[in-house]
């Protein structure tokens, strides 16, 4: 891991520590207009690296364009692949670098521990913070019309995170309070992860809540503000690590169905049911709600643990009250007729739901996104 501003510039010093002459550079349109992909293209071409562009991601990639970018990788006989951009970008890079040196299909990746053999050299850049993706072995694709399906194997870790907060400056406050919700939800959820939960996984998860509970409304407000921006991304590469090591639960399970139906963008779809989901699990997880209390409210007391928790679920909903987003399924557009469609969705997750505190089924999902609607 390389963390620092301006760290993109050491670029073309990598790529010759890792001996790549010709590099696939994986992004998307919305990236593309900043200019950012532009530099980093120009940085690298100037030392000489070659770099053919792959920039047709989509938000919650769906499964053909992960294998039209890997087809492009094999055309383009590259060596080694970079990610640039949020989530989507660095999962369809994750997803190229071992599909293009492998004869398995994709969908006999699926689940955890299912790729066989190694991948190219994959360097990952994270524009938004996020997902974390940069440091987890996941990438989250989207099957058929509106299932999401993960990969999750260890070499879908790279050989070196990127971390540049100066590429962070210029996110949009809709999708920088999005990206940093979720971000915070998966130091929360592996707060509370039940089966995996760790004293390492903890250590991550305060520290980057910690982080992020301080910086968000900055960076939301002052986008230009590189420490608070710095913060953030740290915050949300420590968060990723949490999570890899103690997996989300059931505000991600209720969130996938949103992304896949509607296409809510994945932070956004945490926030709408992170409150609802929050109050359903603390009759479990109150005494671990109130420990994280002082993460995002410095100094605060609370005189026990369901005290503690309930003033955790209030500063989460204030937080969540005060970002530039829709607040509620209903002004997220998602038509009611349609609730227990997604709570029957939603038990598809079962690789999450497993680590939720509190088991939920078909009827408490209704429930939670009724609450959340
Ligand atoms: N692999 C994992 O561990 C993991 C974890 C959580 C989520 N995910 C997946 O990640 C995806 C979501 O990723 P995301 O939330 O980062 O969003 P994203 O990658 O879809 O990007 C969101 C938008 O932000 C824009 N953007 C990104 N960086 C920018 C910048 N610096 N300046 C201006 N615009 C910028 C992009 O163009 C895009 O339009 C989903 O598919 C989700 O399922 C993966
Ligand atoms: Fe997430």
């Amino acid at each position: 891991m390389i963390f620092a501003a301006g760290a993109s510039e050491q670029l073309p010093a990598l790529c010759r520590e890792l001996n790549l002459s010709h590099l696939l550079l994986v992004t998307d349109p919305g990236l593309s207009a900043t200019g950012i992909v532009d530099s980093i293209g120009k940085l690298l071409e100037r030392a000489g690296v070659s770099v053919s562009r792959y920039s047709d991601v989509q938000a919650d990639p769906p499964e053909d364009v992960v294998l039209a970018a890997a087809d492009y990788a094999r055309q383009q006989n590259v060596d080694g692949v970079i990610g640039l951009g949020g989530g989507s970008s660095m999962d369809v890079a994750k997803l190229i670098a071992v599909l293009a040196r492998s004869r398995q299909s994709l969908s006999d990746m699926y689940g955890i521990g299912n790729v066989k053999g190694g991948r190219l050299p994959l360097i990952q850049i994270p524009t938004t913070a996020g997902t974390g993706s940069e440091v987890t072995p996941i990438a989250i694709v989207t099957t058929g019309e509106t299932t999401k399906m993960g990969v999750v194997s260890p070499q879908l870790l790279p050989d070196i995170a990127l971390l540049d907060p100066s590429l962070t400056t210029g996110l949009p406050a809709a999708v920088t309070a999005a990206t940093g919700i979720d971000a915070m939800v998966h130091a929360i959820e592996a707060y509370t992860s039940k089966l995996k939960k760790n004293p390492y996984s903890d250590m991550l998860a305060r520290q980057a809540l910690t982080l992020m509970a301080a910086n968000l409304q900055i960076a939301i407000e002052h986008g230009g503000n590189l420490e608070a921006r710095s913060n953030m991304l740290l915050g949300a590469c420590l968060a990723g690590q949490a999570f890899a090591n103690a997996p989300v639960a059931a505000v991600h399970a209720l969130a996938y169905p949103l992304g896949g139906h509607y296409h809510i963008p994945h932070g956004l779809s945490n926030s709408l049911v992170l409150p609802s989901v929050l109050e359903f699990n603390a009759s479990e997880a109150a005494a671990l709600y109130a420990e994280l209390l002082p993460c995002i409210r410095p100094g605060a007391h609370a005189p026990s643990p369901t005290a503690g928790c309930d003033q955790f679920i209030a500063a989460m909903r204030e937080l969540v009250a005060m970002a530039p987003l829709p607040q509620t399924l209903k002004d997220a557009g998602v038509p009611e007729a349609d609730l227990p469609m997604l709570a029957a969705d939603a038990m598809l997750q079962q690789r999450l739901l497993v680590n939720n505190p509190r088991s939920v089924n078909e009827t408490q999902a209704l429930q939670i996104y009724r609450a959340a609607y």
